[in-house]
């Protein structure tokens, strides 16, 4: 046997076992005679300890830091134990030892805490892997692949493989193309998701279908987006909504107990989309706190049905007050006990928003102090019963700090719900360990595209309407004659039967009960910009599918990434990911993207032209 142990599993019931041990040199200390080893490998850490008697042998090969050994020895127990690790109480006084490879110096330390910068780490992925931090992440990523598979294996699924060379699916993003060599001038798209596919194993009868799969998407990269990523996609047949909420909130909760060992007994709040915007500024509200957003003043467009609400606004009647009888929203949130603000901290949050990734002019305040007292940031135009006024309408309490953003409706909703999240960010209410799970429900199906005066799909286009907008889908000509009234046209107050899952303010997964008549989903493409001939040329095989016989169905996709990161408390997906992409897109490790000689692109018939 090359090894009778791991460096993870000696414990004190093994002393006086013999023993052999490979792995990596992590530290080496020499005290006088004797030198220490720390023996590194995937399980843990077991120290060694080299007496005088191999001195000789190692003065003659002196190992050095990830030098890869092998020992042989007797488990010893220490005298000086590292109550820290599981293998603290014991060390192996070495007899033999052998240096199966040499190593050059890392150019960072591989240990929890390294000296290495992020590029360095990315460079050398190989060595960063080796990392506890890195490998835990890993794990954790591969308990949440068995679990999920686990699960739905058990309710009936099958793991089908989808093709990569496909034709461009639109997710929304840019497609990553692949030049065809055999088919000169011709290009394979690779699969935003494998969307299409699914559907079509659903018309063939494979009535639960998941994959574990890789997609690409070319879009602007952020801490939670990868151009190729992974997800957990699933589809079923002879569904509705609930069906597809019920089952799939099944597979998290499995997730979390298998992953995590926490019970998620509770309901999954579910909310309107439009109800989450109201609320919470954004469509995957982080719901681990409360600090809802009061709505002090909007345009009647964006919530049609608040009327009564905006009537008993203190912001009704002009108050004097320019920022306010001025701007086309005004949203509140209370934070509660923190009127003692120092007049520092009301600045600094004043800087926080008018930074140009908030983009806001200003925030106003008020402080309902706790001996009943009222200040606010414009004394000079509200008077105190004013403010109570106002406090009450925002449910303020004595010790809250109410922050007032003013301006054009969608900037400052958007900055309200970032506003939101720093806030709770900063009084320590978004914590890593706790998870909150909430759906999503009810999204436009359309986007209006003011550049090209036409709707988008806000999902996919193979998005079925709610069963009550069909007619209204089916009866109404897309064509938007008036680009200033869009909003008035009956398409925009379609609702998408579709559904995202978001934990703790990440959209950790989004679906939607399909089309699945040839007629609707061809008014579909037509109502996004398409001709019959474009329809056909992209879409005839799913049209086509859909003559004979394709059932209803629907289904999700996780990000299996995204999950990953959340549940091991990061909100960065790369380190979740073994080889990952940096933000501009680059594996550094491989040098990639890179050029390729010119006989390949001959081989092509490809010629650049770069600009
Ligand atoms: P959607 O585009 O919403 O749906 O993607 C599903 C989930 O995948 C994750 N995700 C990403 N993760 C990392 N990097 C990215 N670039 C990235 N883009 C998306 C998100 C998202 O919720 N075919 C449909 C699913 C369906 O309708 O069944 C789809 O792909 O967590």
């Amino acid at each position: 046997m090359f090894r009778t142990h791991t460096c993870g599993e000696l414990k004190i019931e093994n002393i006086n076992t013999l023993v052999t041990l490979a792995g990596w040199v992590q530290t080496v200390r020499k005290f006088g005679a004797i030198t220490f080893v720390d023996l590194r490998d995937r399980y843990g850490i077991t120290q060694l300890l080299f007496g005088e008697n191999l001195n000789t042998q190692l003065n003659a090969q002196p190992l050095g830091r990830e030098f890869v050994i092998r020992v042989k020895g007797k488990v010893s127990e220490r005298s000086n134990k590292n109550k820290n690790i599981p293998t603290g109480d014991i060390e192996i006084l070495v007899d033999e030892f052998t240096i199966l490879n040499k190593s050059a110096v890392p150019p960072f330390t591989i240990q929890d805490d390294t000296d290495g910068g992020d590029d360095l780490r990315m460079k050398y992925r190989y060595l960063d892997l080796r990392r506890n931090a890195v490998k835990r992440n890993l794990e954790l990523r591969y308990a949440v692949n068995r679990s999920a598979r686990n699960y739905l294996h058990e309710n009936g699924f099958y793991d089908i493989e989808t093709p990569f060379l496909i034709k461009s699916t639109p997710e929304g993003a840019r497609d990553f193309v692949v030049p065809s060599r055999m088919n000169q001038g011709e290009f394979y798209a690779l699969p935003q998701s494998p969307q299409t596919f699914k559907q079509l194993l659903m018309v063939s009868g494979y009535d639960r279908y998941y994959q574990i799969v890789k997609c690409f998407r070319d879009e602007d990269l952020r801490a939670d987006r990868q151009p190729e990523f992974t997800q957990i996609d699933c589809e079923m047949s002879f569904v509705e909504q609930d069906d597809i909420i019920n089952m799939f909130e099944g597979l998290v909760r499995r997730i979390f107990k298998d992953v995590k060992s926490i019970e998620y007994n509770e309901t999954v709040e579910r909310i309107t989309w439009e109800d989450a915007m109201w609320n919470y500024g954004n469509d995957k509200p982080d719901i681990r706190f409360g600090m809802k957003i009061n709505n002090l003043k909007f345009p009647l467009y964006t919530f049609p049905a608040k009327t009564g609400y905006l009537k008993n606004s203190p912001l009704e009647n002009e108050t004097g007050f320019k920022v306010f009888d001025d701007a086309e929203t005004v949203l509140a949130i209370c934070v509660s006990n923190a009127a003692d603000y120092s007049r520092k901290q009301t600045d600094e949050l004043i800087e926080w928003v008018k930074r140009p990734q908030i983009g806001m002019a200003g925030l106003a305040f008020v402080k309902m102090n706790k001996d009943g007292t009222v200040k606010s940031s414009f004394d000079k135009f509200f008077n105190e019963d004013q403010l109570k006024n106002l406090a009450g309408f925002c449910n303020a309490e004595k010790g809250d700090l109410i922050l007032i953003l003013a301006g054009r409706e969608e900037r400052t909703r958007k900055a309200m719900s970032e506003l939101r999240l720093e806030m709770a960010k900063r009084l320590g209410l978004r914590k890593d360990d706790e998870f909150k799970l909430l759906w999503v429900l009810d999204f436009p199906l359309f986007e209006y595209d003011e550049e090209s005066n036409r709707w988008v799909a806000r999902h996919h286009p193979f998005t079925s309407p709610k069963p009550s907008d069909i007619n209204v889908m089916i009866n109404n000509d897309p064509v938007i004659k008036n680009a200033e009234k869009y909003l008035e046209h009956p398409y925009a107050n379609i609702k998408a039967n579709a559904y995202d899952i978001v934990l703790n303010g990440n959209e950790i997964g989004g679906g939607s009960i399909r089309i699945y008549q040839k007629e609707l989903q061809e008014k579909m493409f037509a109502a996004l910009g398409m001709s019959k001939e474009e329809a056909q040329h992209k879409f005839g095989f799913l049209l086509g599918a859909f003559e004979y016989g394709a059932p209803p169905h629907g289904g999700i996709a996780f990000g299996f990434d995204r999950l990953c990161a959340i549940l091991g408390g990061s909100e960065s997906i790369r380190d979740f990911i073994a080889f990952p992409k940096n933000n501009s897109g680059r594996d550094v490790m491989l040098d990639a993207p890179s050029t390729i000689d010119e006989k390949q692109l001959d081989e092509l018939s490809i010629k650049l032209n770069l600009k």
